[in-house]
């Protein structure tokens, strides 16, 4: 065997590099996950979007000595096999270049650590020209030309990253300048969403000196956010926290609080888990196809903390916007789930129920809450419950007390849940005149036997008016008015 060495041929690699699939805000959030983690509690970014737009971003964080920056600079300078400090939020060693190349053609980066400042630039067009891997580095009075660069006098340690020749926006658009607006405005967006825990806890990002404020997407400031249990899971000895919230019912939510929270329109679509690793956000608004996104759940959403030293674990992607889960934490994942969907939906049917107190309909199974959630309990006020109560003696009360306790003991919530996530529950179609038949003849039945027990048939047919699924048929429920005013004149007539 012999060896050869074959390094890549710089103006393809370094070009194939930028096709990563950054946007403008993930390529930013890329830059800013670098400064939180050397502990900067302070960032600035500064961009005019005139016809050549630039982009500064500047932190007070720890800063590099001139070897850090020559590292940092390496595509590939850390290994991503390596273990990280748990606040780390870097992961690949490609973040800095990847993310600042992947939108323009030239990235600077001035850095100040233990007093020295120190300045190396990826060029592009340089690259190309040169074909080779060669950084520009840059003298004490060149780095002093740099717009706001007199930022890093006001600090012990700290990082300036310039960015400019935005090449991909420019291509994409004929108003340059308009184009760049609109991506500042999504980044800030996207960050205060991205990072809204660390900006909660201190950390202060400013676009063009205006602070961005925490997007919270639990509505923690909302008294009327429901915290629901949290839980742990464990995998390889980590640990992974859930927490469902349930958002306060739509009327609660002020119209500030709305556009916090993504909108109204985003209420429902960005319901589901709130994945973070290292309390940054990666991935939201999803149930993993574990439930459908409809109206039931839509105030529902469940946070969940994932450590760094998971990454192993799930398949966390270069620009960390997306990262598929193993199947081992999802399926732990679901009885979060389940908590906060069933409790979702709760804020919703006792709304439904009590807008509708001129027409107090019967359920056969009520919601009812108890300490840890809620309970599913047979309503004994139904007639047909009524009828044997009134005619049987207090043996048979009790065993039939005691049929519907076990019933109600082992309803099949997690079986049903599941079922319904996946779409396979027959929903019963309404107006169906086969099924008005049978209903109908099951009713007679019924009625037969408040006849034969001599108890008040008027009486009985105006409850059975107000029960489910009686209730639910315009068919049936004629039907039963008729009988009712048939019994009345008749009885008036006696
Ligand atoms: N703003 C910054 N302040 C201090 N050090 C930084 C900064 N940005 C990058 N670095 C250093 O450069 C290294 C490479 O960054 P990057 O290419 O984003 O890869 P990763 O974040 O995956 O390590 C980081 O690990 C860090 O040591
Ligand atoms: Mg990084």
């Amino acid at each position: 065997m012999f060896k050869e060495e074959c390094i890549p041929y710089a103006p393809s690699l370094i070009e194939s590099m930028r096709s990563l699939g950054y946007s403008f805000q993930t390529a930013v959030a890329d830059l800013i996950d670098n400064s939180i983690s050397a502990e900067a509690t302070k960032i600035k970014i500064i961009s005019e979007p005139q016809n050549n737009p630039y982009l500064i971003i500047f932190d007070n964080g720890t800063g590099m000595t001139k070897e850090e920056l020559y590292e940092a600079m390496r595509y590939g300078s850390t290994n991503p096999l390596e273990k990280r400090n748990d606040k780390d939020l870097g992961r690949f060693g490609l973040g800095l270049k990847s993310a600042s190349l992947s939108q323009c053609r030239k990235l600077v980066v001035v850095s100040k650590k233990n007093g020295e400042i120190s300045s190396f630039a990826w060029d592009l067009d340089y690259v190309v020209q040169t074909g080779q891997w060669l950084l520009k580095g840059f003298s004490a009075e060149e780095i002093d030309s740099f717009p706001y660069i007199n930022l890093l006098s006001d600090v012990k340690s700290g990082t300036y990253i310039y960015l400019s020749e935005f090449d991909r926006i420019k291509a994409g658009t004929g108003n340059l300048s308009e184009t760049f607006c609109k991506c500042l405005s999504e980044m800030t967006n996207h960050l205060s969403l991205v990072f809204h825990r660390f900006i909660e806890e201190g950390l202060n990002i400013e676009v063009n000196n205006a602070v961005i404020e925490p997007r919270d997407p639990f509505l923690l400031n909302n008294s009327a956010t429901q915290r629901k249990k949290e839980s742990c899971i464990y995998i390889d000895g980590q640990k992974i926290v859930l927490k469902p919230f349930i958002l306060p019912h739509l009327s609660k939510i002020s119209d500030k609080e709305m556009a916090k929270a993504g909108g109204r329109e985003n209420l429902k679509t960005e319901q589901g888990f709130y994945i973070y690793r290292n309390k940054r956000l990666i991935i939201w608004g999803t149930w993993f196809r574990l439930e459908r996104k409809d109206e039931l759940n839509k105030l529902a959403r469940v946070r969940v903390d994932i450590p760094n030293s998971l990454d192993y674990m799930w398949a966390i992607d270069i620009k960390k916007s997306t990262a598929a889960l193993p199947d081992i934490i999802k399926k732990n994942m679901y009885n979060a789930v389940y908590e906060s969907v069933v409790a979702s939906e709760a804020v919703h049917t006792f709304r439904g129920r009590k807008e509708k107190t001129n027409n107090d309909i019967e359920y056969i199974w009520e919601k009812i809450k108890v300490r840890d959630g809620y309970r599913y309990l047979i309503n004994r006020n139904i007639p047909q419950i009524k009828m044997l109560e009134e005619t049987l003696d207090d043996k048979q009360i009790k065993m039939l007390d005691s049929i519907m306790n076990r019933f109600e003991e082992s309803f099949p919530s997690a079986a049903l849940y599941a079922d319904y996530a996946k779409g396979n529950i027959e929903e019963s179609k309404s107006d169906d005149s086969e099924k008005c038949e049978e209903l109908w003849n099951d009713l007679q039945r019924q009625i037969d036997y408040v006849k034969n027990n001599n108890l008040d048939i008027i009486n009985y047919y105006n409850m059975f008016l107000n029960v489910e699924p009686y209730c639910n048929y315009s068919e049936v429920q004629n039907k039963i008015k008729e009988e009712i005013e048939k019994y009345e004149r008749s009885s008036k007539n006696i």
